[in-house]
């Protein structure tokens, strides 16, 4: 792409309406708190309720495709960034049918819709498609999904595709803030060190969590240069869980001491784990040409947040029903 042709994207971009799903989760939160000064942006929440945001709402069931569509067709966005999912492990291994619904299906009906609408789409999965055995993985390389999850979001990206070529989906793995106070593993750790409670880290699961700031920033810059097909939009950087938590007793001067090293397999949880998430950043690097952040440039952003008070700053927009 040339200079001038990006620029018009960009400007194109900047006077978007952005429709994001999933507002009231972690990252569609955080994302549209921080693109609303930059665009139009539009949320759609579902079972959270929310007041007093600095961006429009609408509350709507998206496993629902007539209002789905009643949706779409009055906001007309630009772009839509779907964050909505169930994305929680075990919640997919109770409720099959739910998740087949709002990750697989879903996401390929907004693929319709954006494909026949002139809208762009950027759809958001996850670093589970792959089963972890080997770890470093590329975005050409076969997934194998473990678990309910996983399979419906890899359900989710093929269908996607298939509906719109030119989507762009993310896999993505990050850390935050949330309106529950403990949706992230960071907030885990940093709830229970700050108060000195020994907790759990698996030393045998490995990722790459980017910040959730540095993220929404990063898919900013991607729907700008209005990019398409599969990226990996992680950290560089991969470490244990165990190691993540001893990073947060690190950057707040917690004590390490509290974090007890133990296996995923010893911890009684439902869904399996994939243990070596580790996935290979080189074409999002060369593609924006930058680096991804690292763990302690994360942290350290993390840490200016909980300084700010932004933990109670975004429970404050949860409508209390
Ligand atoms: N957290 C991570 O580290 C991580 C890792 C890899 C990939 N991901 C992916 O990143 C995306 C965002 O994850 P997250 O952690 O932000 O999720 P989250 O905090 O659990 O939020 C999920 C969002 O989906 C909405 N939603 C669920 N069912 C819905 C329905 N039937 N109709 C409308 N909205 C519905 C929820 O709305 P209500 O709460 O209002 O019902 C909520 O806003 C997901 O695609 C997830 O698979 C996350």
């Amino acid at each position: 792409m040339t200079d001038s042709v990006m620029t018009a994207s960009v400007t194109a971009a900047s006077a978007a309406t952005v429709l994001i799903t999933g507002a009231s989760g972690l990252l569609g939160l955080n994302l549209s708190l921080s693109l609303q000064d930059k665009t139009r942006v539009v949320g759609i929440c579902h079972q959270t309720h929310l007041q007093n945001t600095p961006f429009e709402l609408i509350e709507a069931d998206l496993t629902d495709r007539q209002r789905l569509e009643q949706v779409l067709n009055s906001v007309k966005p630009d772009a839509i960034v779907n964050c909505a999912a169930l994305a929680g492990l075990d919640r997919c291994e109770e409720n099959p049918e739910l998740a087949q619904r709002i990750n697989a299906e879903m996401p390929g009906w907004l693929a319709t819709w954006s494909n026949n609408n002139g809208c762009r789409l950027v759809h958001i999965s996850t670093d589970a498609v792959f089963d972890g055995v080997t770890g470093g993985y590329r975005e050409t390389d076969p997934t194998h999904p473990l678990g309910r999850y996983a399979i419906t979001k890899l359900g989710g990206e093929q269908n996607v595709l298939m509906n719109n070529p030119d989507a762009l989906v993310c896999r993505v793995v990050f850390y935050g803030c949330s309106t529950s106070g403990k949706r992230s593993l960071v907030e885990y750790f940093y709830n229970n060190l700050s108060a000195g409670n020994s907790v759990n880290g698996f030393t045998d699961v490995f990722f790459c969590p980017l910040f959730v700031m540095d993220l929404s920033n990063i898919l900013w810059r991607m729907i700008q240069r209005r990019l398409s097909g599969l990226y990996h939009v992680v950290s560089p950087e991969c470490l244990s869980k165990y190691d993540f938590g001893v990073q947060v007793a690190r950057t707040f001067g917690f004590s390490e001491n509290l974090i007890k090293p133990i296996s995923w397999r010893d911890a009684g949880l439902r869904a399996a784990r994939s243990p070596n998430l580790r996935l290979l950043t080189g074409k999002i690097q060369n593609t924006l040409g930058e680096a991804m952040p690292d763990q302690a440039a994360g942290l350290q952003g993390f840490r200016k947040q909980v300084e700010a008070g932004y933990p109670t700053y975004i429970k404050s927009f949860v409508k209390m029903v």
